[in-house]
């Protein structure tokens, strides 16, 4: 089956990291003026980084009213919050710290739990809250997820041949990771397909070969959990620099902007 493919290429990482802030931005202010406020599901990885730090200088940290910003993660490593491989840390040090996003809006991942499936089950529970829906019901949808892709395919930490690429059902899991930090909590492809917005973002030449396997290769989502994600109703964008596409085929690779396969 054909798939359509929305695939934007920035010159280099830089570049990817200011053009997924200003679609951050932009999304961050239609999602308000909408709906009152905007739900994002954060990453952890490098890519994220630039992208959070350009978010909280100028000018675009003026251009978002952060007190209407709700803000999730996508995983988290088990490791405790203040630790160098903490996603939460992460992306406090780089934007929560430098804006006014109420407290109560941050919903962090507590993986370094002891009980991780127990605190996968709370995140499940306060994401129900904050969304004011039914956990028995369907998984709302963030305004806008995150993402990045690892060189073995892996996303969020949906890893290949997990038992949590199989999950139908719960929203977040406990998983073990092949590669360390081993604990950690991931959502499920439920509950990110329902997005109304996916951003993924891919940097670097290590990722040229899985991306060429990902968007030119067979489909199996097994091998390559990054093709497990396939939006209901939402936007999926591929946001990639010229080093992660040097092994695309030419013609795709030529189609940026709206590439399909
Ligand atoms: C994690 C991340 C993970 C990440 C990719 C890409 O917590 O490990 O959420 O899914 O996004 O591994 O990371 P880089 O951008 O650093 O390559």
């Amino acid at each position: 089956m054909e798939r359509a493919v929305n695939l934007y290429v920035l010159p280099d990482a830089d570049a990817l990291g200011l053009a997924a802030a200003e679609q951050f931005v932009d999304l961050a202010r239609a999602s308000i003026l909408s709906r009152g406020r905007f739900t994002v599901a954060l990453s952890g990885g490098s890519t994220p980084r630039r992208l959070y730090q350009r978010l909280a200088g100028s000018p675009l940290r003026d251009r978002v009213d952060w007190r209407r910003v709700e803000v999730f993660w996508g995983d988290e490593r088990g490791v405790p919050q203040d630790h160098p491989d903490s996603n939460y840390r992460m992306a406090k040090e780089a934007l929560l710290d430098r804006v006014p996003i109420p407290p109560e809006r941050i919903h962090r991942l507590r993986a370094e739990s002891a009980d991780r499936a127990s605190a996968a089950r709370e995140y499940q529970a306060e994401i129900a809250r904050a969304f004011e829906v039914d956990e028995a019901g369907q998984p709302p949808s963030f305004d806008l997820v995150l993402l990045g892709m690892g060189d073995d395919g892996h996303t969020a930490s949906l890893f290949p041949g997990g038992e949590a690429l199989r999950e139908a059902r719960r929203w977040a899991v406990s998983v073990e990771a092949p590669r360390p930090p081993a604990s950690r909590i991931t959502l499920t492809a439920p509950i990110l397909d329902r997005a109304r917005e996916i951003r993924l973002l891919v940097a670097g030449a290590d990722k040229a070969a899985t991306l060429r396997a990902v968007l030119q290769g067979p489909h199996d989502p097994t091998r390559m959990p990054v093709q497990l994600l396939q939006p209901e109703d939402g936007r999926m964008i591929w946001l990639v620099d010229e080093a992660a596409t040097s092994e695309l085929e030419p013609a795709a690779a030529g189609r940026a902007g709206g590439a399909a396969r």
